[in-house]
């Protein structure tokens, strides 16, 4: 037996990052790639020094005081750490870090393809031709709305909102924005900085949210908040699903309030999602997938590694959140 410390991951990962964790750590991999209950996570985690968890373990304070004392760090294959209660690990001394940066470009990519596929109707369209109810080509046959040289909102202007900027500008979107704090003049270009959301939804034609989930941002976006934004806008969400009150999204789109909704997350992901989404048309889904692409899901894998050799070598983590 090497003395090399145990790593438990809890969910299968690129092979190459496997194999380069397995280079400097013990590995309890999951090859099945089984989701485990709180009762399993706990029994493996007995044998490991740190875990590599993913967003869909989760570490409420319950399970973080009964993790083993030998555990050291969770480091997550995740920029978003909601699913961990970061107080409570460092109440007990465990290191967690995340994976920032990486899946900027991958994400931005889903918020531009969600503003697309809500505005043109892109799901509607596709269920129509794979039904095969398509059947005429007319003036007023499936017409959306248009997004180039719109106002589009960015809230919470971090790595993904800036990347989402950079693309829009693309297509001659004025881009607005709400974040704790102005970005410097360098960053923001010709960007627009609101001192609140509500001055930032009054503002936009199409809006993305980018804020992490914390208590701060649950439920953020509520029916008040909704009813500033004009009738043809666009709400796009990759973050998380918390950030948005089900209820409320649901009759805005339903009643006109506004237009139509790309969503990448939801709340009770994956399979007890708000039924009402289902059953609008002017709503674009996708299955949590902002960072699924090789390239990102491999760089996330060597960012978590690195955060665990630096733990192990008695360095400070890059990516440290608690
Ligand atoms: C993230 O990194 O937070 C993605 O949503 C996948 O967990």
């Amino acid at each position: 037996m090497d003395n090399k410390p145990v790593v438990l991951v809890t969910r299968r990962l690129p092979a190459a990052v496997e194999q380069k964790l397995g280079e400097r750590f013990t590995t309890l991999l999951n090859p099945e790639d089984r989701l485990y209950s709180s009762a399993e996570l706990l029994n493996l985690a007995a044998q490991a020094d740190a875990i590599l968890p993913c967003h869909t373990e989760k570490f409420p304070a319950e399970t973080i005081a009964k993790l083993p004392v030998r555990v050291k760090a969770i480091a997550n294959f995740s920029v978003g750490v909601d699913h961990v209660d970061l107080q409570a690990a460092a109440d007990k001394g465990i290191i967690v870090t995340n994976t920032p940066d990486v899946l900027s470009d991958a994400t931005a990519e889903i918020a531009i393809l969600l503003m697309l596929g809500a505005a043109r109707r892109a799901g509607e369209g596709e269920r129509l031709v794979r039904s095969q109810q398509w059947k005429d080509w007319s003036p007023d046959f499936m017409v959306g709305r248009q997004t180039t040289g719109k106002r589009l909102g960015i809230l919470g202007m971090g790595r993904v909102g800036q990347v989402v900027a950079q693309r829009a500008r693309g297509f001659d979107m004025k881009i607005h924005y709400h974040n704790r704090r102005p970005l410097d003049s360098e960053q923001a270009g010709d960007s627009i900085y609101h001192d609140s959301v509500e001055s930032l939804l009054e503002s936009v034609d199409v809006l993305s949210i980018h804020c992490p989930a914390m208590e701060s941002t649950h439920g953020l976006i509520n029916g008040k908040r909704l009813a500033l934004m004009h009738a043809d806008s666009i709400l796009v969400n990759t973050s998380r699903g918390g950030v948005i009150d089900d209820d409320a999204l649901v009759a805005a789109l339903k009643s006109g309030t506004i237009g139509a909704a790309g969503l990448d997350v939801f709340n009770g992901e994956p399979d007890r999602i708000h039924p009402g989404y289902r059953e609008l048309d002017n709503i674009f889904l996708l299955p949590h997938i902002g960072s699924a692409t090789d390239e990102t899901r491999k760089a996330m894998g060597y960012r978590a590694i690195a955060n665990l050799v630096a733990i192990f070598d008695g360095a400070e983590p890059g990516d440290r959140v608690a």
